[in-house]
């Protein structure tokens, strides 16, 4: 089978992304799947081969030609953090053309990178979150008004973005303004949300072989302010699988990240940040197209599940062929 793993995409994040489907790429079963790396830019849909050649895509059947050959494919690997590959944009066009993909479907996806929105939808479900104060560009902005509310510290996040960008933790009332002038950067939406004190831990949930499976779940210690890019990506955090929290503490957020993945009807990959306050874990985000990198977290916790990369993304690419 033909599986084109699509990487790249339009926003600050790409960079993890080609990662992510490098990755993606080297760990699937060459036995069973032939891979092509797509590479997804605002520029240029193409099709690289291993010499780095390029071949353009045709958006008519997402096809390509290699010497006069067509190539079409059964099934897309989604490895595109951030927009157009975890909002719902790739997603909708790939059931338009009918196109078996290994994400949520395009409705999943633009709730779920709706932060506000999709913890908006979950706390009726008894899901916990911070409290937040939601701007967008243009709206007059009250410093005193957000403060008031969220409390300080708080957090200045895009609504809608990955991997840290854009984010500020904010500690007093005048930096507010530079810290939503940096998100702006990233989203014409911004989230304030309270400091919430605790333990973050991150949680994958999966479906596997046809059940909603919960992984092992990360503890984040980060040696800056908060899990940023720098901790994420260069080594400034302690990423500990599983957990050192207790029985009771991982059966409750197990259970919400369950909650959460069921709720929202999700399919494919998840994976979903909380922060324990008072024992009670309370939600951030989801990532549907989490990262892949070997730094990532979803591959540390599919290792200690015992679960190997190349069976990871061939649960993927079966689910999506179903
Ligand atoms: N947004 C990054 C890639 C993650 O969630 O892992
Ligand atoms: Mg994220």
């Amino acid at each position: 089978k033909n599986i084109a793993i699509i990487m790249g995409g339009y926003s600050s994040e790409y960079k993890i992304s080609l990662i992510s489907g490098n990755v993606v790429y080297q760990f699937l079963d060459k036995t069973k799947y032939n891979g092509f790396r797509i590479h997804i830019f605002k520029e240029k849909w193409v099709y690289v081969d291993d010499n780095e050649a390029e071949f353009p895509i045709d958006k008519n059947d997402f096809s390509t030609t290699v010497n006069g050959t067509k190539i079409t494919f059964d099934c897309v690997f989604n490895a595109i953090h951030g927009t157009p590959g975890e909002d719902g944009l790739m997603q909708a066009y790939f059931e338009l053309i009918g196109m078996p993909q290994s994400s949520c479907d395009y409705y999943q996806a633009a709730l779920t990178f709706n932060k506000r929105d999709m913890l908006s939808v979950l706390k009726p479900y008894g899901i916990k979150t911070a409290t937040s104060y939601y701007i967008n560009k243009g709206d007059h902005i009250d410093t005193a008004e957000i403060v008031k509310k969220v409390g300080l510290p708080c957090f200045v996040k895009p609504n809608k973005s990955g991997s840290s960008f854009g984010i500020s933790k904010v500690k007093t009332e005048a930096e507010l303004p530079i810290a939503i002038e940096v998100a702006y950067q990233e989203d014409n939406e911004i989230i304030i949300e309270s400091f919430l004190d605790g333990t973050e831990v991150s949680v994958g949930v999966i479906n596997y072989q046809g059940k909603v499976t919960v992984l092992p779940i990360t503890e984040i210690v980060s040696e800056n302010d908060f899990f940023d890019y720098e901790a994420k990506y260069q080594g400034k955090s302690q990423e500990i699988t599983p957990a050192r929290i207790s029985e009771e503490m991982t059966q409750k957020v197990s259970e919400a990240a369950q909650r959460a993945y069921e709720v929202l009807k999700m399919k494919g990959f998840s994976r979903s940040e909380f922060i324990f306050v008072d024992g009670e874990p309370h939600m951030l985000e989801m990532n549907t197209i989490p990262g892949l990198t070997t730094e990532s977290l979803i591959p540390q916790q599919a290792k200690a599940a015992g679960i190997t990369l190349t069976d990871l993304f061939s649960n993927a690419i079966e689910l999506a062929l179903e």
